[in-house]
């Protein structure tokens, strides 16, 4: 956890009120937890495994050109609030296509896969709802949480026993299981399977986020409740981001009719916000019809997953066992992890460095993204680096 300063004196000055701010900076730099902005220029030489760009789609032609268009013909933003102007034909149009693809009734797109959850979580529960939540469930599934007005019951990771003993045992008339699909650290899929059958047993609904299964798990990358045969489900409705696979900005919730028409007239983060910009939705329109007609790229981005970790596995680092497109590596710990992060850019590989907050203490890791791009020869140079620049303990 991130420390915070002892309670001092109250300011006198000022130029005194955000003194504290400093203290709080020294404590996070002593733990090694400093966070610092870096900004890449367009033509960067270094190989990426840190983006979240799982097929590749950011920079492909047809989803550039899709945002162009889009801004070109819609504006640079989108004028207003989703109830009032900033609903577009386009908006429209890729809901529709986003649901048809997903095999649910309804789709609803947001200006960030933060907004959905918050959006989802908020709306879909009250104070009669007990909310079960994994324990390493993303930020902004727990941020939702503690904006609903509901009891939350943190969860054994991944345990639908853990979750079938807290809604026996509840209170509330109502619940909502939630869980990430796939679990953003190590890339480890959810049981949602079994999530679903112990919401089912109990008379419980089942939220999960797909911001790391959208694209890359299920046929053709349709995503995680697909792969498990849960496809318009009833009691199921699911979250994404449209930044990962889909390569472009926003969020989107998935589910049956009344729980779309619901959050249309009641999620905070749906109706006090912008719309999504044009250009976004022109993208994630030319990612989604792109990944429509190339549906290999899904099966290719897991396939350079198992090689990235197989490959690392024997080269005697500690992989994780990837079931989508996150492969992690651990670091004996955060300034190690930081150390190794930044030996491998200079070296010109760029990875994700996971540590406190954004995980438990000890737990430390880096994180690599597996495109669906990347080239056997690719692979080979990332973990040729991996293993060079590898911090002694
Ligand atoms: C699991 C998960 N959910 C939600 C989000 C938030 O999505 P967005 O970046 O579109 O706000 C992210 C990360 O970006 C994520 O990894």
């Amino acid at each position: 956890m991130i420390p915070a300063p002892e309670v001092s004196a109250r300011p006198t000055a000022p130029g005194a009120v955000f003194d504290w701010l400093d203290e709080a900076a020294e404590l996070r730099a002593r733990a090694g937890l400093t966070r610092t902005l870096r900004s890449r220029p367009a033509e960067d030489p270094v190989l990426d495994l840190a983006s979240n760009d799982y097929l590749g789609l950011t920079h492909h032609p047809v989803v550039t050109g899709a945002a162009a268009e889009a801004a070109r013909r819609w504006g640079g933003g989108s004028t207003g609030s989703r109830l009032v102007t900033g609903t577009t034909a386009l908006h429209t149009e890729l809901e529709a296509e986003l649901a048809d693809f997903y095999g649910v009734e309804a789709a609803l797109v947001f200006s960030s896969g933060y907004a959905a959850n918050l959006a989802a979580l908020t709306a879909l529960t009250d104070p009669d709802t007990l909310i079960v939540s994994d324990a390493y469930n993303h930020a902004s599934l727990i941020d939702g949480c503690r904006l609903s007005r509901s009891r939350v019951h943190r969860a054994a990771h991944a345990s639908p026993e853990a979750v079938a003993t807290a809604l026996a045992e509840r209170a509330q008339p109502r619940a909502l299981v939630v869980s990430d699909t796939v679990f953003s650290v190590d890339g480890n899929a959810a049981p949602i399977a079994g999530l679903s059958a112990a919401a089912r047993a109990h008379g419980a609904a089942l939220l999960v986020d797909d911001a790391h299964g959208l694209g890359v798990l299920g046929p053709g990358g349709r995503g995680a409740p697909a792969a498990v045969g849960l496809t318009g489900a009833p009691d199921v409705v699911a979250t994404a981001t449209l930044s990962k696979s889909l390569g472009s900005q926003g969020g989107v919730v998935f589910g049956p009719q009344r729980v779309i028409r619901h959050l249309v007239e009641t999620a905070r983060t749906f109706i006090f916000d912008t719309g999504l910009a044009p250009a976004a939705v022109g993208a994630a329109l030319g990612a989604l019809r792109l990944l429509r007609a190339e549906p290999q790229r899904a099966e290719r981005a897991r396939e350079v997953a198992r090689t990235l970790a197989a490959e690392l596995t024997t080269a005697g680092l500690r992989a994780s066992d990837p079931d989508a497109a996150v492969v992690s590596v651990r670091a004996a710990g955060p300034e190690q992890a930081v150390a190794w992060r930044d030996a491998c850019r200079d070296a010109g590989l760029a990875v994700g460095c996971f540590r406190p907050p954004s995980v438990p203490d000890g737990y430390s890791r880096l994180r690599l993204t597996a495109r669906a791009d990347l080239t056997q020869q690719q692979i080979t140079q990332a973990v040729r680096t991996l293993v060079r620049t590898r911090p002694q303990a």
